[in-house]
């Protein structure tokens, strides 16, 4: 059976100010997506956070960008919304950009990771969750999984990952993809995704070798930036993402130890700065040092005829102890560097600042070095 398998999320009201979801928001989502899931629109259902942000986590047969999943979800968040500005949260509605759903969410503001596949005997899935970050803050995590035999040994040990996948990676810049193979094409690959401001990777496939069906993603990323929706700063575009695992996949341990190093993306404080990604378990998914730092939440599934287990918490472990005290310190170190790079973006990725406007007033008072 081909199952769906949708996160969308959205920060819809931050308590207080962008730290963390108020649960009454979780529990609209949970009685809306109950209501779904008893008229059969849904299968089922994860309703989570990670800082600010609502993620709507769900299992359909309606495959990727269906209106009604989209609808449910664009519905869930005005509804959300309201008991928002009721209980004057920050930044109530902030990333519903449009007032009126037409029929798609993307483009409109929430994020959007989705993928369609043939279950297997046994489904093994991830549910990666970001706030105050990026897009390309899963480039690292998703290279390093699917490509790099230090972390996945399965690359080399296991016959049917050893020829490698294939990664589709989107230009956001000027809406362009392109597909790239690895190994092959590894060090074109790694050109283009080190610059994660600009490519992300979107999905991975698995080889025409594979015993999986070649047009069925094996992980997705949402990829929406909402300061290129809006045309100005409206909030940030905190990611999620989708993963599955064993069984001629990277195991779910190869899949986590890709998040072991603390790296570094963009977007912690006014989407501006840059700071270590610190794995967390749900009840430390707030956001609070200087609005971060910035933190992935894992929950991982079994799926099986399109219904989920509860989740594990997968970060929620000793294990991880630490690469969140490494986090930790290169916090504090960047910390240090006040508004200087490289913890403050270069001029051209400030999305939120105060530069163009500084840069504007010194304008003429730039002499001409002789
Ligand atoms: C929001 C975020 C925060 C805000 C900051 C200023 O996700 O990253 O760091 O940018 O708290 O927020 P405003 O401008 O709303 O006061
Ligand atoms: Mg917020
Ligand atoms: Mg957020």
């Amino acid at each position: 059976m081909k199952t769906t398998f949708s996160i969308i999320k959205a920060d819809v009201g931050g308590w207080p100010g962008h730290a963390l979801v108020h649960p009454d928001l979780k529990e609209i989502a949970r009685t809306k997506l109950t209501d779904a899931k008893r008229n059969n629109l849904i299968l089922d259902f994860n309703i989570a956070h990670c800082g600010d942000d609502l993620e709507l986590i769900m299992t359909h047969t309606n495959g990727v960008d269906a209106k009604e999943i989209h609808s449910l979800a664009w519905d869930t968040f005005c509804e959300a919304t309201e008991r928002a500005r009721d209980l004057g949260l920050y930044g109530a509605g902030q990333d519903l950009l449009c007032d009126a759903f037409s029929g798609n969410i993307k483009g409109m503001g929430p994020g959007i990771a989705e993928m369609e596949f043939t279950e297997r005997k046994a489904e093994p899935i991830v549910a990666f969750l970001m706030d105050k970050t990026e897009p390309g803050a899963f480039n690292f995590p998703i290279f390093k999984m699917f490509a790099d035999p230090f972390n996945t040994a399965g690359l080399i040990i296991d016959p049917s990952c050893h020829d490698g996948f294939i990664f589709e990676v989107w230009d956001i810049h000027e809406h362009k993809n392109v597909m790239l193979k690895s190994p092959e094409e590894m060090y074109d690959l790694l050109a283009i995704i080190g610059a994660k401001s600009r490519f992300v990777i979107k999905r991975v496939f698995p080889k025409p070798s594979s015993k999986l069906p070649k047009d069925e993603p094996v992980s997705a990323i949402s990829t929406e930036k909402l300061y290129q929706i809006a045309g100005e700063y409206v909030g940030k575009d905190d990611p999620v993402g989708i993963v599955r695992a064993q069984s001629g996949l990277p195991a779910l341990g190869e899949v986590l130890e890709a998040f072991s190093l603390g790296h570094l993306v963009s977007g912690w404080m006014r989407g501006s700065h840059n700071g270590p990604l610190m794995p967390v378990g749900l009840k430390d998914a707030q956001c609070t040092r200087f609005d971060g730092p910035p933190r992935v939440v894992a929950l991982g599934f079994q799926l099986k005829n399109g219904h989920i287990t509860e989740p594990v918490d997968l970060f929620d472990d000793p294990a991880f102890d630490l690469t969140r005290r490494k986090a930790q310190d290169i916090m504090d170190y960047l910390r240090r560097h006040g508004p200087f790079e490289p913890h403050r973006l270069p001029m051209e990725d400030m999305e939120y600042t105060t530069l163009p406007k500084v840069m504007k007033k010194l304008g003429t008072r730039f002499k001409k070095i002789k």
